[in-house]
């Protein structure tokens, strides 16, 4: 009999870093595959930092895109903002850049409130237990803030997870709205992933998130794509957008798209968005696409430092000859560690690129709680697109 038919689950010996890690349950043949394969794996890249491995085709290429280029710093407008559920900063960066003041971050896990406070060290940023916004009071910042925004976990309702919706420990809407109805912000803005507004979530958004606040607030949804802001990846988000005014939520328009999809048909008045291999700097094959959308593995089954989340997404990067299943921390390093069929081995700063992040934003941990942030954030550029259409309704 073999191991698989009686089924021994044998745990992960790798410690988890998150706090709603969920370990990943495996036969003992299945974790002794994988085993194996990291074990092949180590001992490849090891040849590459030694110089005893295969030698790489690819020099170090100099990026075309500047994510920067797609959110013109906009002066002060003397607008506040409160970040809930920070992460890496992908929404903050895009209000900051939007012209907004940045009153404070919330966010649990250390390793992400370390990017918030590298990067903008007058940032108040509250990370660890401080950062759980599970125990916060946030009656000091009542009255005091514009606009409140935040990105509570989309692992209940993505399509790569189980769906739990309601029944997932991960599930934070309800502190959002908590959060919400304490600050009495003129504007919040809450997104997720677009299967929120699928019919299968259809019940828990009325009854967990639009019902509680709109006694106080006109709340509007939208989906945006973010290569509708120059972003090289193909990426849909949901927005919940809400005023405390009728006037300003009649006045409110979702932002306008900027660009139109590589390959498509030029729009007049609309930027081409670069493919992932243009905006990489990468040379021309003959074929170049958006990006396909960029995973987070932070709270999944495991560590990973594999940006690919499907069989379909695979494929496209194999047509595009770029290598996301084992990112390196630096080109250097990535140019070292040759890839299967001499693919383009990605590097964590030019993921950050593909999802709109420039490479002055330097993101802290292990290389896979970098992609987690990367994988787990709004384009920047998405999210100044949101900050700048709100701000055009309150600073009037
Ligand atoms: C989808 S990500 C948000 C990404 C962010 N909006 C951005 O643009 O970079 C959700 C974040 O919520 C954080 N989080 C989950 N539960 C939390 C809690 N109880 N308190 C604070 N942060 C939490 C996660 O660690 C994760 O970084």
């Amino acid at each position: 009999m073999t191991l698989e038919a009686i089924d021994i689950y044998v745990p992960s010996r790798i410690p988890s870093t998150h706090p709603l890690h969920e370990p990943q349950m495996l036969t003992a043949a299945r974790r002794e595959e994988f085993r194996r394969m990291a074990r092949d794996s180590r001992e490849a890249k090891n040849a590459a930092m030694s110089g005893t491995g295969p030698k790489s085709l690819h020099p170090l290429y100099t990026p075309r895109l500047d994510p920067n280029s797609l959110m013109p710093k906009k002066n002060r407008s003397g607008l506040v903002s409160l970040s809930l559920f920070s992460g890496g900063g992908g929404l903050d960066l895009g209000f900051e850049r939007a012209g907004f003041h940045h009153s404070a971050s919330y966010e649990w896990l250390d390793f992400a409130g370390d990017t918030l406070q590298a990067n903008r060290p007058e940032w108040s940023v509250y990370k660890g237990e401080a950062g759980d916004v599970r125990g916060v009071d946030w009656t000091p910042y009542r009255r005091q803030v514009d606009v409140l925004h935040g990105g509570p976990p989309c692992q209940p309702f993505s399509m790569a997870g189980k769906q739990r919706g309601a029944l997932d420990p991960r599930d934070m809407w309800p502190e959002f709205v908590r959060a919400v109805m304490s600050v009495k912000p003129r504007a919040f803005v809450g997104e997720n992933v677009a299967a929120l507004s699928s019919a299968r979530f259809a019940e828990y958004v009325d009854q967990v998130i639009l019902s509680p606040l709109a006694s106080e607030y006109s709340i509007q949804k939208v989906t945006l794509f973010a290569h509708e802001f120059g972003v090289p990846q193909l990426r849909k988000r949901v927005f919940f957008v809400g005023f405390r005014t009728k006037r300003d939520a009649a006045a409110w328009a979702p932002p306008a798209a900027s660009h139109f999809r590589p390959g498509g048909k030029p729009e007049e008045g609309l930027q081409p968005t670069m493919g992932i291999r243009e905006a990489l700097g990468l040379p021309d094959i003959g074929h170049d696409e958006l990006s396909p959308t960029i995973r987070s593995g932070l709270s999944g089954p495991r560590h990973t430092t594999s940006i690919i989340n499907s069989v379909s997404a695979q494929k496209r990067f194999r047509a595009l000859q770029i290598w996301g299943n084992g990112v390196a921390a630096t080109r250097e390093a990535a140019q070292a560690f040759v890839a299967k069929h001499d693919d383009y081995r990605l590097a964590v700063p030019e993921v950050g690129i593909v999802q709109g992040f420039p490479e002055d934003w330097r993101f802290s941990g292990a290389t896979y709680m970098q992609l987690g942030q990367i994988g787990n954030a709004v384009p920047p550029a998405l999210g100044y697109a949101v900050a700048s259409s709100i701000s055009s309704v309150l600073a009037r």
